[in-house]
């Protein structure tokens, strides 16, 4: 099977052992703590399933930096995106040893995880410019990626954690939230030898759904695993629940058996475009994946990444050897007219753009508001028909 990233084996910072669980649980009672940021939160969880392995806890200053710059920490590993607690108020930490993190994002905010305080250091204006126009290749407060990070604060609190629970997606998604720990089990039990990974933060239509298949048959996989997005996401995008029964239907009616693992994690959406991407590919190979799909304007949004800046940083910015998941780049993906099936642009070369079924995210949601269905060669009935119900539900 593929190695994690980093390391031999997969490190997951979840304390598994039930008497330290215990026992760390009861010590963090009488902690002082802070209240982490939805981020940071999200940050804990990714950590705790063994999806940021080989890191042992938040990055510092140093290596934030570093890791924006050129993507490796100060200690050589390579790592596309910093892994920060990042707060505004350090008053309730100052001079701590040990802390809670608390979790912002359940009542009455329980302890995540313990944190072995290294530094807490202040990131200043300078920094902080530098690591969102490297991170997001904008400082445009409008961009949602650029506004998240900008708003938590400028105060670094880094070192080694451990995770008590996975917040809650355990609980809000039981059969789809999945560590990076149990996919690879899951893979393992099902005997695939080559799995593809699909990141998702929409429902699947057919260009998601046949650039799967089209996946698989290129390289030749047992499987596919669809790994949606079940953290926040920016206004207007659909919720989780609703994206994970349309995955489904679809995966129900139009997979073959056992073909499918329908799966999902609790990470915040960064809207990053390319260095995003690279992130997913890092957690994907940890998760035992051998190929990751990379298709048009991959964590895009709006107009601030090229349609293909997400798989050029792949030839450009991460070096030979970086990474051993193979990425799937997939052309612009639709329903071709012509040939009465969904294609890659670049395998109909003879084909204009009037020969495809194109339609803008923005047209597909007024249509859906209004009871239309979008046109079968767009979306699947079935998928249709639980979105336009979730999107009456909102209007009514
Ligand atoms: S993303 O933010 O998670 O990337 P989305 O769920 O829409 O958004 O896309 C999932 C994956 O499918 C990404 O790799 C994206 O590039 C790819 N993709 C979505 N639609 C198309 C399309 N029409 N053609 C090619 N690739 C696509």
């Amino acid at each position: 099977m593929i190695k994690p990233h980093g390391s031999d084996t997969l490190n997951p910072l979840f304390v598994y052992d039930s008497e330290r669980h215990d026992a760390l649980s009861r010590e963090a009672g009488g902690l002082p703590s802070m209240l982490l940021s939805s981020a940071a939160a999200s940050n804990a969880v990714m950590m705790g399933g063994g999806y940021f392995n080989p890191l042992t806890g938040y990055m510092n200053r140093v290596d934030a930096v570093s890791v924006c710059e050129g993507m490796y920490t100060t200690s050589g590993l390579f790592w596309p995106v910093p892994i920060l607690n990042v707060t505004d108020r350090v008053d309730t930490i100052e001079s701590a040893k040990r802390i809670a993190l608390r979790d912002p994002n359940v009542v009455g905010h329980p302890v995540l995880a313990v944190m072995d305080v290294e530094a807490i250091e202040e990131f200043s204006e300078d920094d902080m410019r530098f690591m969102t126009e490297q991170i997001f290749r904008t400082q445009d407060p409008q961009h949602p990626g650029v506004a998240t990070f900008n708003a938590v604060g400028r105060y670094c609190v880094s070192g080694p954690t451990q995770v008590l629970n996975f917040s809650y997606f355990q609980t809000d998604f039981p059969d789809t939230f999945r560590t990076a720990v149990e996919i690879r089990n899951e893979i393992q039990e099902h005997g695939w030898q080559k799995a593809v990974a699909f990141q998702t933060r929409n429902p699947m239509h057919r260009a998601h759904e046949e650039l799967c298949k089209m996946a698989m048959e290129a390289v030749g996989a047992d499987g596919v695993v669809i790994h949606m997005l079940l953290g926040q996401l920016k206004p207007g995008d659909i919720p989780a629940p609703v994206r994970d029964a349309a995955i489904r239907k679809m995966v129900e009616i139009y997979f073959p058996p056992n073909s499918v693992m329908i799966t999902g994690y609790g990470f915040d959406m960064l809207y990053a475009g390319p260095r995003e991407a690279v992130l997913h590919a890092v957690f994907r190979q940890n998760m035992g994946a051998n190929y990751f799909i990379v298709g048009r304007d991959h964590a895009g949004v709006g107009d601030y990444y090229g349609a293909f800046d997400a798989q050029t940083i792949f030839d450009e910015e991460v070096p030979e050897g970086a990474l051993d998941i193979e990425v799937f780049r997939a052309d612009h993906t639709a329903f071709s007219r012509k040939l009465k099936r969904v294609v890659m642009m670049r395998d109909a070369p003879d084909h204009s753009k009037e020969d495809f079924v194109l339609l803008s995210g923005t047209k597909v949601r007024e249509m859906l508001g209004q009871g239309v269905a979008p046109p079968p060669e767009f979306s699947r009935p079935e998928v249709a028909k639980i979105l336009m119900d979730y999107y009456q539900g909102q209007a009514a």
